[in-house]
């Protein structure tokens, strides 16, 4: 095989063509399936054309690894809820990381130049660090760790003294002369054990309600680690460059929207210990008033507008179905219909986009929240489907956790109807006074099975 090597380059520049063009595609929701597999192609041309590596050698492992790891992630991904994806993706970049920091940790055990050894222990870190923060926010989002902040006095303090030890070992590794073995030194093992410390350290702090954007960052990290690494090798690896730059860059646009989305800065969401206290819960006096689906239907039916604003709620019930057929029903008997949705709704950009387009709702009903803010004013009937945090008009109180974070005013509707299971908080863990507004009733019952009543409650009219 080693006759063809000539061939990975030209390859590689052909994978990194179809990486971009992947990505291109996954900026739409109309394209972004296409684009899934423009970089999956991509993926497997790289990883099938670095067999043809010359002096390659473990041949068998890394073919029973890929064929672990391969079927490991179809299965997972074939399973997987659509709500559990973000500790999916949690869990990939988490992989991502670890096989970065091996990489490093591969390139520092031969004999390094001390230029490669630096490019080798900053990837090592950013790996490192993207590895076990990406298992504890795995964790947090799956329930296995309590997904609120854990903090204890002095943890900013404890963690920079961590990340400090895990530079100056990285130092050390640098500055080692060639004649002592790294493999057997004190340095590299302490080196990793500091880094993944320092994931770990950094992650906990973060509640469950920031994960998505501490995931995206970290997916960020990933690239970048994996960047460099792509420079670690005697011949620098440009498909792993350049898909790391990718990677890192999309990651970070990512983390920056998300981020801003919610109102919130990364040194923030970092370091500030998100959450609910139960002094900003108690807050809130008065009582939900419930409602029975046939008294929604007239004042649907009696309706000029109609906003739906969708929420995790609708995705856990999977009741995009319904919801598109009470449009068509509202739509059937002149009434506007149109979508609100919030940037962060759900627990992943566009999750909601890809719900509705999943059940037929043509993209030019969704609108975004500074497009349909000024329209709820005039509008006759809300329909809050299992969305919460994403309307809380507590983000407009200055002291509350959620202030700043720009929401969907539904409150200012003439009528605002709250569908969701009971009284459960949203992810933020924050009461929502919406609920509790003379103006808002609530229709309680797993989404799927509430919208199913009122369609045929609707019917009647
Ligand atoms: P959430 O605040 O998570 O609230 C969802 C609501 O749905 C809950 O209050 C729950 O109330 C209800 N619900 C759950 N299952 C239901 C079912 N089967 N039927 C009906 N209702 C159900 O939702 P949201 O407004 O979409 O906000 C998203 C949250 O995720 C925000 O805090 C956001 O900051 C955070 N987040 C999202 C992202 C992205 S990218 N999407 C990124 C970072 C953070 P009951 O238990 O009473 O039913």
């Amino acid at each position: 095989m080693a006759e063809f090597s000539w061939l990975i380059d030209p390859v590689y520049i052909v994978t990194i063509f179809f990486f971009i063009v992947g990505m291109q595609r996954m900026s739409h929701p109309l394209t972004a399936r296409s684009g899934i597999v423009w970089a999956g192609a991509a993926m497997l041309i790289a990883t099938l054309v670095t067999f043809i590596t010359p002096d390659l050698t473990n041949l068998a492992l890394i073919a029973i690894a890929i064929v672990i790891g391969g079927g490991f992630g179809y299965i997972a991904a074939k399973r997987v809820a659509m709500t559990d994806m973000p500790q999916m993706i949690a869990l990939y970049n988490g992989m991502g990381g670890g096989a970065a920091a091996g990489i490093s940790a591969a390139a520092l055990l031969g004999t390094p130049s001390p230029a490669t050894a630096a490019v080798a222990v900053v990837g090592g870190l950013i790996g490192a660090v993207s590895f076990s923060g990406s298992i504890i926010a795995f964790m947090k989002l799956q329930g296995w760790m309590r997904p609120r902040p854990i903090t204890f006095p002095g943890q900013q303090v404890v963690n920079m003294a961590v990340l400090a030890l895990a530079l100056v070992s990285g130092i050390l590794i640098i500055l080692q002369p060639a004649w002592v073995p790294l493999s057997v030194s004190l340095y590299l093992p302490l080196f990793f054990v500091l880094s993944l410390g320092f994931g770990i350290l950094m992650t906990l702090p973060i509640g469950g309600a920031d994960m998505p954007v501490v995931i995206s960052m970290y997916n960020a990290f990933t690239g970048l680690a994996v960047a460099l690494d792509g420079f670690s090798f005697a011949t620098p690896n440009y498909a792993m460059v350049i898909a790391g730059i990718i990677v890192g860059a999309a990651g970070s646009l990512l983390t920056l929207q998300m981020a801003k989305a919610m109102n919130r800065s990364i040194p923030n969401v970092l370091f500030g210990a998100f959450g609910a206290t139960e002094e900003d819960n108690a807050r809130i006096k008065g009582s939900m008033k419930p409602v029975e689906p046939d008294d929604v239907a007239v004042m649907l039916a009696y309706a000029d507008s109609v906003i739906i604003a969708p929420g995790y709620g609708m995705a856990v019930a999977q009741a995009q179905q319904k919801v598109k057929e009470l449009t068509d029903l509202l739509e059937s008997k002149n009434i506007q219909v149109k979508f609100a949705i919030h940037p962060v709704a759900g627990r992943m950009p566009g999750h909601m986009n890809v719900l509705l387009a999943e059940a037929g709702v043509s993209y030019d009903k969704l609108f975004d929240r500074d497009e349909i803010n000024p329209e709820f004013s005039g509008t006759d009937v809300v329909l809050v489907i299992g969305a919460n945090d994403t309307v809380n008009p507590a983000a407009h109180r200055q002291g509350s956790p959620l202030f700043g974070m720009p929401i969907l005013d539904v409150e200012q509707a003439k009528n605002v109807i709250v569908l969701k299971r009971g009284q459960g908080r949203g992810f933020a863990g924050i009461e929502n006074d919406l609920f509790y507004r003379d103006n808002t009733r609530m229709l309680y019952g797993d989404a799927q099975e509430t919208v199913a009543k009122l369609v045929q409650a609707v019917k009647k009219f």
